[in-house]
């Protein structure tokens, strides 16, 4: 290929049905695009980004690894302006804020024609809570290694249903379910936080230690 995706990507890639075609929304250098139409597992790919530095950048690789007019390239921020007929957003490399207000800008994504493949940066539990409270459902999860870090992958469509509790948001049943080697220290990391922050608020009580220790209570039970 000429390139090496990381692992965060890579799981991204793997979430992705055969002969889909695909919106890489914040595609920076576009790698994932090129690589899922070098593999034959995407068959379109709409690459876009808000800054056009990373966008030309898409582009260049685009050319250097001799892709077509089957990757095309949007200056856009989220899907604005990005033609619908893509059947997956994967959105890689983001927060959960700026995940949430793509989203949020654009309702018609709550549609089960679409798959969603999201790879957050930060705040997971938050972006959980969101995609759940607006009825999408997680179908799989997974967990990628890089670096010091352990990212969790996840595939939604939209399918209102029961919304997740408060301690699902950090551990969701898909992710408890994943059958990933990286699941036991991923869970053990969570709830090291999660015990961090409630020692943290003991002493001075009130509300939010409350509400931590019983995320506390919770998570234990949700585990073996
Ligand atoms: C850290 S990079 C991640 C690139 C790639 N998706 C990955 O996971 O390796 C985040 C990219 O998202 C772009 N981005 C941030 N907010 C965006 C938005 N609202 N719409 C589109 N792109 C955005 C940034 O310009 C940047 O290129």
């Amino acid at each position: 290929m000429g390139f090496s995706l990381s692992n965060r990507l890579l799981a991204c890639a793997g979430f992705v049905r055969p002969g889909a075609r695909v919106a890489d929304v914040g595609c920076d250098h576009g790698y994932l695009g090129i690589h899922l139409l070098k593999t034959g597992r995407a068959t379109r790919v709409y690459a876009s980004d808000v800054r056009p530095g990373p966008l030309d950048c898409a582009r260049r690789n685009a050319v250097k690894y001799g892709i077509g007019p089957e990757m095309t390239f949007y200056l856009a921020d989220g899907v604005r302006g990005l033609p619908r007929d893509f059947d997956t957003l994967i959105c890689a490399g983001m927060g959960a804020d700026t995940m949430i207000s793509i989203l949020e800008a654009a309702p018609w994504l709550r549609d089960n024609r679409y798959r969603l493949i999201l790879q957050c940066q930060s705040k997971v539990p938050a972006l959980r809570r969101y995609v759940s409270d607006q009825g999408f459902a997680i179908l799989r999860e997974t967990l990628a290694e890089d670096g010091k870090f352990i990212y969790p992958v996840m595939e939604l469509a939209y399918d209102p249903g029961e919304a997740l509790t408060e301690a699902q948001c950090w551990l969701s049943p898909a992710l408890l379910d994943c059958g990933c080697p990286l699941l036991g220290v991923y869970t053990q990391r969570v709830l090291g936080n999660v015990r961090k922050t409630v020692r943290g608020l003991s002493a001075a009580g009130g509300p939010e230690y409350q509400s931590r220790a019983r995320l506390l209570r919770e998570l234990e039970d949700l585990l073996p």
